[in-house]
């Protein structure tokens, strides 16, 4: 049993072999032995990509899943996150997937005994996003050494952002961060956003995530867009081979324009198709001994 929490938890070879395993998928490679296993997808917070491209992945493997409602759950009458995953271990479930508000929120699941794999975890990590990312990388650029990406917005409140910057290094890219002050936390080094635009491989914008806030931006929507915000006048000053990423949900007209959401350089819908193969490789993984 293999529990995924932290990509820093997993030895650099061993986020090669996912990323490769889910290329395999996605070249239809066959699986059938978790057929019939039962995993439970817990979203304490929401979810649209991760919790039904999880399904589709359970699916894909023939797996039984069940999906929990917190608000029609014990939750409601102060059940704590440790009681309610030891109940469906109590339940004699086979595995779990847990997104929640809380930073690490696993520390105080190290007794369960099935397999748990992390759907992101407030502000600190998002496991499967950064692996579908680094796959959606390899199938543009065939390997990693030597590529240079900024991460673009807000840093301080992205576990995506958080999660990249440490595999990122580890594997040989050159990681910068860009986007206002406010949301830069020193977690790389600051590149200005017409530099990058001009010089990276990949662009990765954010999603302003002012629901993580608790005050009021400085910045407008219209000043986001007009001086961090990828606009077609900045794709056409990007490389002919570089490309754009967000892991979505995307504000339209803010960290992104309309019309580059589907351009020829966005690979954002892509991106979510990887994570369906991404989360079977990791389901796999999760049942190796
Ligand atoms: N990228 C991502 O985690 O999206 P969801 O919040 O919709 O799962």
């Amino acid at each position: 049993m293999k529990n995924l929490f932290k990509l820093s938890d997993l030895e650099t070879q061993e986020i090669n072999n996912i990323i490769d395993e889910a290329i395999e998928f996605k070249q239809g490679k066959e699986f059938t032995e978790l057929q019939g296993k039962k995993v439970v997808n817990l979203f304490f917070e929401s979810s649209t990509r991760t919790h039904y491209s999880f399904i589709k992945a359970e699916q894909n493997l023939g797996m039984v899943e069940t999906n929990f409602n917190a608000q029609a759950s014990s939750v409601k009458k102060g059940e704590g996150l440790y009681d309610t995953i030891k109940t469906f271990e109590a339940l004699e479930f086979d595995a779990l997937v847990i997104r929640h508000p809380q930073n690490n929120y696993f520390e105080q699941l190290k007794t369960i005994n099935i397999p748990m794999l992390n759907g992101g975890d407030g502000t600190g990590n998002h496991p499967t996003q950064s692996l579908l990312d680094l796959m959606t990388i390899k199938e543009e650029f065939k390997s990693f050494k030597g590529l240079k990406v900024t991460i673009v917005g807000d840093i301080r409140h992205s576990r995506v952002a958080h999660t990249n910057i440490e595999v990122m290094k580890r594997l040989g890219i050159e990681v910068f961060i860009s986007g206002p002050e406010e949301f830069n936390d020193g977690s790389s080094t600051y590149i200005p956003f017409e530099q990058a635009v001009k010089e990276m491989d990949v662009i990765m914008l954010l999603r302003v995530q002012y629901e993580r806030h608790g005050y009021q931006m400085t910045l407008t929507k219209d000043q986001y867009l007009e001086n961090y915000g990828m606009t077609m006048k900045r794709v056409n000053e990007m490389k002919p081979t570089s490309i754009i990423m967000h892991p979505a949900p995307f504000n339209r007209k803010t960290e992104i324009d309309d019309d580059v959401v589907e351009c020829s350089k966005s690979r954002i819908f892509p991106q979510m198709t990887n994570g369906v193969y991404v989360r079977m490789a990791v389901l796999k993984r999760a049942f190796e001994v």
